[in-house]
């Protein structure tokens, strides 16, 4: 684990005198470094990240902040009970003593997500059933009825940790993962992940500071995230009042206002001044991206185009790329081989040294075709597919030698 501080000019929100606790970000493989950043940037302490989370403490104002505004966690969690267990029965017993009734509602649901390793408990599916039997059992002893369970959109959500014999339960106070970002009313054929278009604009160092296009951009995730950052809108703006801790006893609706205020005041306080494109080769995909941006209120700060993407070429200046393109997986595309060897065409002729390209693809054997090398690879996972975000860098394209008068 490393352990991170924040930089010396780094803008971190105040400390506060409030009770701080542990908390746990869980995210994807390999943005648990831009993850934690985020985090550092709105006054958490004592970071560490870990293979797919990211450690901190903070206080109830930090937790709500967290779930309001990170961009690259799935899910914000509270530790709150942890013990040793050598068997089924030590767990049940460790389980039952825990005052579950000063978190649940007894009329409330709940579920259980269990991840174990080691010896003892090779099975997780188990132990978060031997878990669930102390919880009702100690309701139904102490008050004659129990809370059920929910798989679907239970009221609380609890995480199962066991590794070896430690036990670790923790409350996810996010509850639907942060990816549900609520603002895709419409989606293509295979429309990537918030989290992952959010952790691929961060890797891709997308900093407000130049234009923003995706050639192949489906129903617009990446060209929301990244309007969503240009304007300073949280990432849960559009998801409604959807949180798990709004269920617990402890939650203060007043506080969680005044930090979602807070963070709704900085909306549109940007001196953002760029252009943001998108471009799709499918009408009904673009049309869905159009619903997608006026759902967002979005639609008058980026503009799309209908066509293939070597018909359409970047803004002008300095441009961020990013773009997630068919792998052969989900859609399929005559010819992939052909579609990467043209978007690598595109690239060397049409985008020139302005522009910096990203782009994520599962399709190694397809990526062969592209005709240029990367000069950076991030392994990163798509749903169940291993993924590499690939940077391409470009020198002097045919817009550049075209505006100078010459041809190829
Ligand atoms: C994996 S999807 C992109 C999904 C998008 N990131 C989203 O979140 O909805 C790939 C997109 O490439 C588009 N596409 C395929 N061939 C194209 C081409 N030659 N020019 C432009 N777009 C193309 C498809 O229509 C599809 O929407």
């Amino acid at each position: 684990m490393i352990v991170r501080k924040a930089s010396l000019n780094t803008p971190v929100q105040q400390p506060s005198s409030a009770p701080k606790f542990k908390m746990v970000a869980k995210t994807m493989l390999n943005l648990e470094d831009v993850l934690a950043e985020e985090l550092i940037q709105m006054g958490a302490e004592n970071i560490t990240t870990g293979v797919r989370a990211v450690e901190f403490e903070g206080d109830m104002r930090l937790l709500y902040r967290a779930n309001y505004t990170c961009r690259t966690a799935l899910a914000i969690l509270k530790p709150f009970a942890s013990f040793d267990a050598n068997d089924e029965q030590q767990l049940y017993d460790n389980v039952y003593r825990i005052p579950w009734e000063k978190t649940i509602d007894v009329d409330g649901t709940f579920m259980i997500d269990s991840t174990t390793s080691g010896e003892i408990f090779t099975h997780s599916y188990y132990a978060a059933l031997k878990t669930k039997d102390a919880i009702v059992d100690r309701f139904r002893r102490n008050f004659g009825k129990r809370p059920s369970i929910d798989t679907e959109n239970p009221d609380y959500k609890f995480n199962l940790h066991i590794h070896d014999n430690h036990v670790t339960l923790l409350i996810n106070s996010s509850g639907d993962s942060l990816h549900k970002r609520g603002y895709r009313q419409s989606v293509g054929i295979a429309p990537i992940n918030e989290v992952l278009a959010a952790g691929m604009l961060k890797l891709a160092g997308w900093n407000n500071d130049r234009n923003f296009y995706d050639p192949m951009c489906g129903s617009g995730t990446l060209l929301i995230e990244a309007a969503m950052s240009a304007y300073n809108i949280p990432a849960q703006y559009y998801r409604g009042n959807r949180f798990g801790f709004m269920k617990w006893k402890e939650f203060n609706l007043g506080e969680w206002k005044s930090v979602k205020a807070e963070e709704d005041r900085k909306i549109g306080n940007t001196d953002f001044d760029y252009e943001i494109w998108g471009n799709d080769i499918d009408e009904v995909v673009i049309s869905q991206c159009e619903s997608n941006l006026e759902y967002t209120k979005l639609h008058k700060d980026i503009m799309l185009h209908v066509g293939s993407f070597e018909h359409q070429d970047p803004p002008e200046g300095k441009t961020l790329i990013v773009t997630n393109p068919p792998y052969g997986e989900r859609i399929k595309v005559e010819d992939l081989n052909k579609l990467y060897s043209t978007l690598g065409d595109t690239f060397k002729n049409q985008y020139g040294k302005d522009c910096e390209v990203w782009l994520i693809t599962s399709d190694f054997e397809a990526m062969k075709n592209i005709g240029l090398h990367p000069s950076k690879k991030i392994a990163l996972q798509n749903g169940a597919l291993d993924c590499r975000l690939l940077k391409f860098e470009l020198y002097e394209g045919s817009r550049k030698k075209k505006a100078k008068g010459e041809t190829e």
